[in-house]
């Protein structure tokens, strides 16, 4: 939701603010803008409606004009996709340059407050009601220095924000501040950057300082970086971490997409989350998150598991492997039901909060409410860092690298892999799991990643061509029974974000209660039917398609016959437990959604309206 970029040091600032919102341009892309601090420490600005590219078609000219900059990459919220709303924003004396991520969700009261004192408005953003605050506040004390205005204006404004901040009558400083959105400051060699996450300037320093929540910080080449919390301004020491990713991990690798290279780095990413946990040879599962906590989860009344789209899918099939493993009641919510239903929850009760971005506004919240009800919650995160990661009281990361494509891919078959580790180790330990039963899982788990590989090496080219056949489709239909139900889920989610074909996932056996009305000649059905679980009910499932002339797809495990002879088109994917099956079944659904998209023309890493993380409401 915003990409929020900066830098001061020797490098020409407009090359480092562009190249920084090129990778930050998943978090929204609706508009972009550039501000750099010329010589004399006057702004110069340039902003417009559409990508970066269009930003760089409006600005090339300001190439090594200057040694500090900041640029922004807008997901509206407030006021439509325009030049005129685009951001950076200035001050109505023109001094102040703000660019911001999240909501200021008082703004309108102080915009009225403001317009009462005669300022103006040029956009409709909440964004430039902060920036003329801080005018306020300044014009009202000029004894005050930059970073107080700053402050002062933030102690005014609730919401959800991380804001980077420069003043011409203060050259060479900028200010940030966060409040639920993230940002991150890149600590060089006489060099500063700040980001809404440390991509842009991982190829320069491997050291950052993630701001934490409340706090702002004013950086300067000559008096480094002042951290102070908002509120009190009291005066916090900077923690430097070590970056755990490099430069090859967020570029594409030769792939057309990054979506098909996340597609194609499954094999690794599962290894990956499993690597050090999953211990065949010693018949164990080694995880310092849940090992520290094994107790109380085993102890668990109920599981509560929430997260949001995807996430929310593989909390779906957790609740499978917790119920079939572990034996614990399992409930899964909606971050964004969650949080405002006054649920019941209290100290018993575990939350497993899932996230790939660990910004998700929502999730966050539903984790506060939890916890000011005294569960205990445990996060299972990809970005390492990331406020929710940091907000919870215990986690487990998963490890699958940087996702970058706005579709989830590689991140959510490794929340399974964590699901399924964690379900497995509370079973074994419960009791529920018998030896010979948790060695068969964790050994048929082990295979997971080949098997992975396989399927993408022998299903490319058919869903592909399978692709090229509905690419004028206007519906689909995905379904499943037992843990591939979600998997169909996620499949019509996948098909809808980045295509924008409409698609609906329904358990097998729902059909039959209404979306069996839309089905005939016209309607593509994509069936998930490995041969396991309730197999014959799938097959019936297929002949009450197939008598209403629907076109099916069927994910189908090798050699099968039944459901291949009734299918218009089939696509294998190796036998496997029940349990893991959707990992296996998610490859396909995932290389359906994407060629599809592709021969439609869309911008599968960028889909329209959407944006990699979800940090406002
Ligand atoms: O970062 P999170 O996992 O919390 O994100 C949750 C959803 O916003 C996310 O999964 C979204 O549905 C994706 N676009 C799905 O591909």
């Amino acid at each position: 939701m915003c990409g929020i970029v900066g830098y001061t040091g020797f490098r020409d600032a407009y090359d480092v603010v562009i190249n920084g919102l090129r990778r930050l341009e998943y978090r929204g892309y609706d508009s972009a803008g550039v501000i750099l601090e010329k010589a004399d420490g006057e702004f110069e600005i340039k902003k417009t409606k559409g990508k970066v590219d269009n930003l760089v078609a409006i600005s090339k000219e300001l190439h090594n004009t200057s040694r500090l900059g900041m640029g922004h990459t807008r997901w509206a919220t407030h006021g439509v996709p325009s030049d005129n709303n685009s951001h950076p924003h200035v001050s109505n004396n023109g001094k102040i340059a703000i660019v911001h991520n999240g909501i200021i969700e008082n703004y309108d009261t102080i915009k009225t407050m403001l317009i009462n004192k005669d300022y103006s408005f040029k956009s409709e953003t909440d964004t430039e009601v902060l920036v003329n605050l801080i005018q306020y506040f300044m014009d009202k004390e000029p004894s005050l220095t930059f970073a107080d205005a700053v402050r002062f204006a933030l102690n005014e404004v609730y919401g959800a924000y991380a804001v980077s901040v420069l003043h011409e009558d203060f050259p060479g400083q900028i200010i940030v501040a966060r409040l639920g959105s993230p940002l991150a400051i890149g600590i060089g060699d006489n060099e500063y950057f700040v980001a809404s996450d440390a991509s842009p300037f991982v190829e320069f320093t491997k050291e950052a300082v993630y701001l934490e929540e409340g706090h702002m910080a004013t950086i300067s080449l000559t008096d480094g970086i002042d951290i102070r919390t908002i509120k009190e301004n009291t005066r916090i020491e900077p923690v430097v971490q070590e970056l755990r990713f490099n430069l090859e991990q967020i570029e594409k690798g030769g792939f057309e997409h990054f979506m098909l290279k996340e597609i194609f780095e499954q094999p690794k990413s599962i290894l990956d989350t499993m690597r050090g946990r999953l211990l065949v040879d010693e018949g164990i599962i080694k995880m310092a998150g849940i090992w520290d906590h094994l107790e109380r989860l085993t102890n668990a009344e109920r599981i509560i598991i929430i997260a949001c789209g995807t996430s929310w899918h593989a909390g779906l099939i957790g609740e499978y492997l917790i119920e079939e493993f572990a034996r614990i009641p399992v409930e899964v919510e909606y971050a964004s039901e969650f949080r405002y239903r006054n649920p019941i929850v209290s100290s018993k009760d575990i939350v497993i909060a899932i996230s790939q971005s660990g910004e998700t506004a929502d999730t966050m919240a539903a984790i506060k409410l939890a916890k000011e009800k005294g569960a205990f919650v445990y996060g299972i995160c990809n970005v390492v860092d990331s406020s929710i990661a940091r907000f919870t009281d215990a986690g487990s990361y998963t490890h699958a690298g940087p996702e970058i494509g706005v579709a989830s891919t590689k991140a959510f078959t490794a929340q399974l892999t964590i699901l399924s580790l964690i379900a497995i180790k509370i079973g074994h330990h419960n009791g529920n799991l018998g030896k010979a039963e948790f060695m068969r899982l964790i050994t048929e788990l082990d295979a997971i990643p080949k098997k992975v590989e396989e399927v993408l090496n022998s299903v490319d080219k058919t869903v592909k061509e399978i692709a090229a056949k509905f690419v004028d489709a206007n519906n689909f239909l995905y379904l499943g029974r037992g843990y591939n139900f979600p998997a169909a889920l996620e499949g019509a989610l996948k098909l809808k974000e980045i295509s924008y074909i409409h698609a609906e996932g329904y358990p097998a056996a729902e059909m039959k209660h209404g979306p069996i009305a839309l089905i005939d000649e016209n309607m593509p059905i994509v069936i998930i039917a490995p041969k396991i679980g309730h197999y014959d009910k799938i097959v019936s499932n297929v002949q009450e398609i197939k008598a209403r002339k629907g076109k099916v797809i069927a994910i189908v495990n090798k050699g099968d016959t039944q459901v291949a002879a009734m299918a218009d088109y089939i696509i294998e994917i190796p036998e496997t437990a029940e349990c893991f099956s959707p990992i296996l079944a998610s490859i396909p659904l995932q290389l359906l959604a994407y060629y599809i998209a592709v021969d439609r023309g869309a911008n599968v890493d960028q889909p329209r309206n959407l944006a990699k993380s979800v940090t406002v409401e």
